[in-house]
């Protein structure tokens, strides 16, 4: 059972990013499978790992390419991805001790979140290289 679904609304228009996007929707799926039961607890540390990993990857990416552009919210994007690298850390040291930590309310709210942030903030650098290019 997949709880959070790609939809291409969601496409912000830069090739790279969009698949990031997905790429992050991919790994939060294993963890809503993990912990609905179908998926293997085992890998729930590695997971975790890599969801952090990619997260941070993800943002640096994004955090260049608004640099480059001169996009004026950077100081709030950044502000925003911070909050949520945070939120992530904490979740990951607390999965850490308790398997059991992981539970779907939290990851509601990861979803939740990714699906705000880039229904609304990602795309607005969109919107800022499309004007740009
Ligand atoms: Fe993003
Ligand atoms: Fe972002």
């Amino acid at each position: 059972m997949s709880v959070i679904q790609w939809d291409n609304d969601l496409c912000i228009g830069h090739d790279l990013i969009d698949t990031q996007h997905k790429r992050l929707f991919e790994l939060t799926t294993k963890l809503y499978d993990i912990a609905l039961g179908s998926g293997d607890k085992a890998n729930l540390k590695l997971l975790l790992l890599d969801l952090y990993k990619y997260t941070l990857f993800h943002f640096d990416e994004e955090e260049v390419l608004m640099r480059k552009h001169n996009f004026p919210h950077y100081n709030d994007h950044k502000h925003e991805h911070e909050k949520f690298v945070a939120t992530l850390d904490a979740l990951a040291i607390k999965a850490r001790e308790d398997t059991s930590a992981l539970d779907i309310e939290i990851l509601n709210w990861l979803s939740s979140w990714l699906v705000t942030h880039i229904s609304i903030k990602d795309k607005m650098i969109g919107q800022c290289l499309s004007r740009d290019s």
